[in-house]
């Protein structure tokens, strides 16, 4: 049995952690530690906020004495660091916030667990610092150039993947000069529910039901590398259990798609939905399908964002041979249970879209956090 320190897990890929782990691990206790910025959501834990096993943590990653207090008082063998700013184009707006908590608030992390772990001794040889990063860190690729492999240089274009990078680098000298264990993942586009809706699949998705434009960086012939994000938290379970420790893994869905092809799909996927079930027109009226129209008339080409990477390609074949990892969705079937996740989840998105979600945040966390 496992305690783990879930960072970030009101967040869109560590709640789906949260859920895989708890399904496939029960008997394991685990406790979310979140700052609920706006891109976290207490919603997204509530399928298991009542188990016994679950704690919610109100709290900020930089607050180092509370991750110490939490390690040592949960007896905590895991962390698994998800906690970041992880908008590209926020990070353009204002980098601030991403240098504070990608970088400054992973150290903190570090040095609590160092601190806890090593200096106290209180899990000196079976711990794991899990840390999540990105694809994003090796720069950018020509449609040409191979995928990126665990061996590519580092070469981070944006402020957010300049802070992951200098994370990632953290993270490592942590287990080179102190002997923390660490693993880390670098991982390509997620997509799948909880996806918070300024992200392209999302807010492509609920722009369609709105009959709202669909703002196209540039020509639209930018690549992503898209991975269901359960196949995210499988991979990341393969490593924290196979992993080799200090090792880097990449791990992807070897799915590249240009961004107007998916805007296109979902204008499509969309439409067959509208075909097939008469509700959804009365639900969302403004939307073209309720007409008869085509969708992929709300595309709209718009201004590229500033250093734009034109393409992200991730080889696996270091995970797959070593650990035996292999997505288990392929994206048709992901795209689609992504779809009827937001048609079936109405109330979730318009709480986080009207902003009354964090009146709901303001009246409850206190009661969640425990
Ligand atoms: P997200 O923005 O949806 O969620 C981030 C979570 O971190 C939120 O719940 C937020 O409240 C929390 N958080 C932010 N600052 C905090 C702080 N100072 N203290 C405590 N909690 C804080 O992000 P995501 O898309 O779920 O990404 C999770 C991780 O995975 C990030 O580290 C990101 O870099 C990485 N990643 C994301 C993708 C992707 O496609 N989304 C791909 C590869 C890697
Ligand atoms: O590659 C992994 C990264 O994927 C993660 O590290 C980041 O946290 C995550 O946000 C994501 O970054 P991207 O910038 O690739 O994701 P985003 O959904 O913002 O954009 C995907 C592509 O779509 C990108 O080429 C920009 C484009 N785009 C995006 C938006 C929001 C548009 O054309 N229009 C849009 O409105």
């Amino acid at each position: 049995m496992a305690c783990l320190l879930v960072t970030g897990g009101a967040g869109f890929i560590g709640a789906n952690f949260v859920h895989y782990w708890m399904n496939e691990y029960p008997a394991d206790r685990v406790i979310v530690l979140d700052a609920l910025t706006y891109a976290g959501n207490i919603q997204n834990l509530a399928p298991v906020n009542d188990k016994s096993n679950f704690r919610f943590v109100h709290g900020d990653i930089g607050d180092t004495k509370l991750v110490e207090s939490l390690l040592r008082t949960e007896n905590v063998d895991t962390l698994v660091h998800f906690a970041a700013e992880s908008h590209v184009d926020r990070s353009i707006a204002g980098p601030d916030a991403f240098l504070e908590t990608n970088i400054m608030g992973t150290h903190s992390l570090l040095k609590a667990a160092r601190q806890v772990w090593m200096t106290e001794g209180l899990n000196p040889q079976n711990h794991r610092f899990h840390h999540v990063s990105t694809d994003e860190v090796f720069g950018e690729l020509t449609p040409e150039e191979p995928a990126f492999t665990e061996k590519t240089a580092y070469a981070p274009n944006s402020p957010y993947s300049a802070s992951k990078a200098a994370s990632d680098f953290l993270v490592r000298a942590y287990h080179h000069t102190y002997g923390l264990n660490v693993t880390t993942s670098n991982c390509s586009n997620n997509y799948g529910p909880y996806h918070f809706p300024e992200k392209l699949i999302p807010l492509v998705t609920l722009n369609i039901l709105h009959g709202k434009t669909l703002p196209v960086y540039g020509d639209g012939s930018n690549v992503r590398d898209w991975l269901y994000v359960e196949d995210h938290a499988y991979g990341i379970d393969l490593v924290l259990k196979k992993g080799k420790l200090g090792e880097t893994y990449n791990i992807g869905g070897v799915n590249e798609w240009k961004n107007i092809d998916i805007v296109r799909l979902i204008c499509r996927l969309v439409e067959e939905k509208f075909a097939t079930d008469e509700s959804l027109k009365t639900r969302f009226p403004d939307c073209p399908a309720s007409r008869g129209e085509a969708n992929d008339s709300l595309i709209s080409f718009v201004t590229d964002r500033p250093g734009h990477d034109f393409r992200y390609a991730i080889d696996t074949t270091y995970i797959r041979d070593e650990l035996g990892y292999k997505p288990k969705v392929t994206f048709e079937e992901g795209i689609r249970k992504t779809l009827d996740w937001y048609l079936d989840n109405e109330d979730w998105w318009r709480a986080v879209m009207d902003g009354s979600y964090q009146d709901w945040i303001n009246t409850n966390y206190a009661q969640m956090s425990r």
